[in-house]
């Protein structure tokens, strides 16, 4: 008996009426720690304990306001500052918008803290036994009996004075309840050989089975994930297009490529009127193609005799003349550059013609300087 430590003093009554009026009796003879077990809910009870509200109601507030704050800072610093979207031309604090996950994750964290919080901190989790447990008394109070019992924590216990203070109100089988020395002595050994060998063990179990199935059975037929798909290979011969046996296509007759006409003389107007040389013949045929491309693309501005008569009635300014000095006088690599590159408000012309069509339009754009300005010589 002396060397265990007590736990405290319970008492057994018959009936609700005589439990209220010890547990008030208790109270008011100054014990703080006591408690009372009934089979069912006694109405009264509280009042005759003098309990006061529980606090977990602290919990949920402190836990609410956590999560009101932190979902609310959250999205105010990624939307805010750290991604700003603009999302509707909404600003980039919608503080209505945030309203929402603002509630969920207030009423998330208030809920899940307050339940954690009462199973951790006061129902003291993960420890599960208690003196009580196993005793002739809680089988008593748990089917047909009222018990009461007052811990040996409390300042006014004094073990006897206890035990003739409940005989006295009325308590039968009054006994004195200890802490069970097995428990009290249990010591937690993390580092005892067989908890480590599970560990260990449990460790490679799971990481080999995560690495089986993400690695294995994952890919185990038919699951390929589109690893394996019929492609064609550029530069492979093909009969997937047609008769041809290419694999890669070439641009579809009559398209201009963005990235193949990579013009050299990009921004140097006066060198590309230096260096380059109309590398096509004035024959029909070319003529007849600059005069169609002419007239499709230039025509509309610059008129169909190069005049600067526009078609587009002041929907955008009129070009000068094609057969002022200052063109007439310039290479036909001029020319070429202002097609390609525009020429202050007038656009580049290189998406729409291929360099060989350029070219064409430059020749025939020379044929119409030419008939403008005839010499006498061309009479001949
Ligand atoms: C959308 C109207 C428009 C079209 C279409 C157009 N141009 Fe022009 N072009 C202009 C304008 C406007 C100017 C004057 C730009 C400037 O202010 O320097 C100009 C200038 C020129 C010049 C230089 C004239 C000079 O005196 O500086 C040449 C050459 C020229 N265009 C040729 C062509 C050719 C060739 C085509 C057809 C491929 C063509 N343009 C299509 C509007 C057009």
């Amino acid at each position: 008996m002396e060397n265990k430590i007590i736990y405290g003093v319970t008492g057994i009554f018959d009936t609700p009426d005589e439990i209220i009026s010890a547990a008030k009796q208790v109270k008011s003879s100054g014990f703080e720690r006591f408690d009372v077990h009934t089979p069912y809910p006694i109405h009264g009870m509280p009042k005759a304990m003098r309990l006061g509200a529980s606090p977990l109601g602290y919990f949920a507030l402190v836990f609410g306001l956590t999560g009101a704050f932190a979902a609310f800072a959250l999205m105010t610093y990624l939307m805010g500052y750290n991604y700003p979207l603009i999302i509707s031309g909404k600003p980039f604090i919608p503080i209505p918008a945030f309203i929402p996950v603002t509630f969920e994750v207030t009423v998330l964290l208030a809920s899940v803290g307050t339940v954690l919080a009462m199973l951790f901190l006061l129902f003291k989790l993960p420890n599960n036994s208690h003196p009580l447990h196993d005793t002739d008394y809680i089988k008593k109070v748990s089917s047909d009996k009222f018990g009461i019992c007052i811990e040996a924590k409390d300042d006014k216990f004094n073990e006897n004075e206890v035990i003739e203070f409940l005989k006295k109100i009325g308590a039968k089988d009054v006994e004195v309840i200890y802490y069970d020395n097995e428990t009290l002595n249990f010591k937690v050994n993390i580092f005892e050989w067989k908890f480590v060998t599970f560990l260990v063990v449990s460790a490679l179990v799971v990481s080999g089975a995560t690495y089986i199935v993400l690695n294995k059975l994952m890919f185990a037929r038919p699951f390929n994930w589109m690893m394996e798909q019929h492609r064609i290979d550029a530069q492979v011969e093909s009969k997937f297009f047609g008769k041809d046996n290419f694999s890669m296509r070439v641009a579809p007759v009559g398209t201009v490529s963005r990235h193949s006409n990579q013009f050299k003389f990009s921004g140097q107007p006066e060198l590309a009127d230096a260096k380059l040389v109309n590398p096509l013949i004035p024959t029909e045929v070319n003529l007849r193609k600059g005069m169609k491309k002419y007239d499709i693309y230039c025509s509309p501005c610059h008129g169909y005799h190069g005049l600067g008569d526009a078609r587009l009635n002041g929907q955008f300014p009129n070009p000068p003349s094609l057969h002022s000095e200052k063109v007439r006088n310039w290479g036909d690599g001029h020319i070429f550059y202002v097609i390609t590159e525009g020429q202050n408000s007038m656009p580049s012309y290189s998406s729409q013609l291929t360099n060989e069509e350029k070219w064409s339009i430059v020749l025939y754009v020379r044929a119409l300087q030419r008939a403008m300005n005839a010499k006498e010589e061309d009479l001949k």
